[in-house]
């Protein structure tokens, strides 16, 4: 695996290997690699020529600074899982090769879906992730770009970048699913910050989806939300919000043959954790 740390080397070296006719496979993530991440590396693999993986931990998406200052970094385990999964390219870039000097935000008209769940509680979070997406998109030249449904909203809104840039023209997204752990608690860098009871007591989450995803074809979404709340209250969590959306839109759905995805977020101690699941 080549690890490359400047932008413009990086860049021309694709280039070439796009110009010579192969085909990229693009894992933007911000490290503490697991097994959700691998596995957009091997699909990535699976599907291109070459797989190319980015490691940024991107400031502008963390609306709390004790998050960011806390999140976990590991990068030599990273190298050694992306080389055994077969990633070609590890773009490990300095603050200053993503946001240079004069580097200006842009603003990026998402719409309602950043002011609803994510949006809401994490203000700027969807901003901060179009920002670093949309440069490492510039720097990055693949036709595939991997990302994991377990953060599915971002997914849509990573959507609504590649619509609002014209990237979706050269550019597809392929979202992969949650990968699990045993007990059901999705995979997540954030999830070593549990300790040993709330590790137990974090199956709540993934518990609470299920049920909604057994009631749905007979219960009303309301009762559904509101038995998830108060079963995540009984387990030690404080929810944030728990929907039942359309997985399209990640609006109120307009009737059941719509397919619709239920979203929760809740925190046990002091680790926030997001999940979802498909309904139908
Ligand atoms: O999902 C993540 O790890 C990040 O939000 C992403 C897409 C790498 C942007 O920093």
């Amino acid at each position: 695996m080549i690890v490359f740390k400047p932008a413009r080397p990086l860049s021309m070296h694709l280039t070439k290997e796009i110009n010579s006719g192969k085909k990229a496979g693009f894992v933007p993530t911000m490290g503490a690699l697991h097994e959700g991440h691998i596995s957009l590396i091997r699909a990535s693999v699976q599907l291109n020529d070459l797989t190319i993986c980015s490691i940024f931990i991107n400031p502008t998406q963390f609306n709390n600074n004790d998050d960011f200052q806390n999140y976990p970094v590991t990068i030599a385990q990273d190298i050694e899982k992306l080389e055994a999964a077969g990633c070609d390219i590890l773009f490990l870039p300095p603050v200053q090769e993503i946001y240079r000097d004069g580097f200006k935000a842009k603003h990026y008209e998402l719409g309602l879906i950043e002011q609803k769940m994510e949006g809401e509680h994490r203000p700027g979070h969807f901003q901060g992730v179009c920002q670093v997406v949309d440069r490492l998109l510039d720097i990055v030249h693949a036709s595939q770009l991997f990302l994991g449904q377990k953060d599915f909203q971002q997914c849509i809104v990573i959507r609504k970048l590649l619509e609002l840039t014209g990237r979706n023209e050269t550019l597809e997204m392929v979202m992969m699913p949650t990968i699990r752990e045993n007990d059901g608690l999705a995979m997540s860098s954030r999830n070593v910050r549990l300790n040993e009871k709330e590790r137990v007591l974090s199956t709540a989450i993934f518990h609470a989806l299920s049920h909604i995803k057994q009631g749905f074809a007979t219960i009303s979404p309301e009762a559904l939300k509101q038995a998830a709340k108060i079963y995540l209250e009984s387990k030690g969590f404080a929810p944030d919000y728990v929907e039942i959306l359309s997985a399209k839109t990640l609006e109120t759905p307009g009737n059941n043959n719509e397919q619709q995805v239920a979203l929760i977020a809740a925190t046990v101690g002091t680790t926030r954790l997001i999940d979802n699941m498909v309904l139908n």
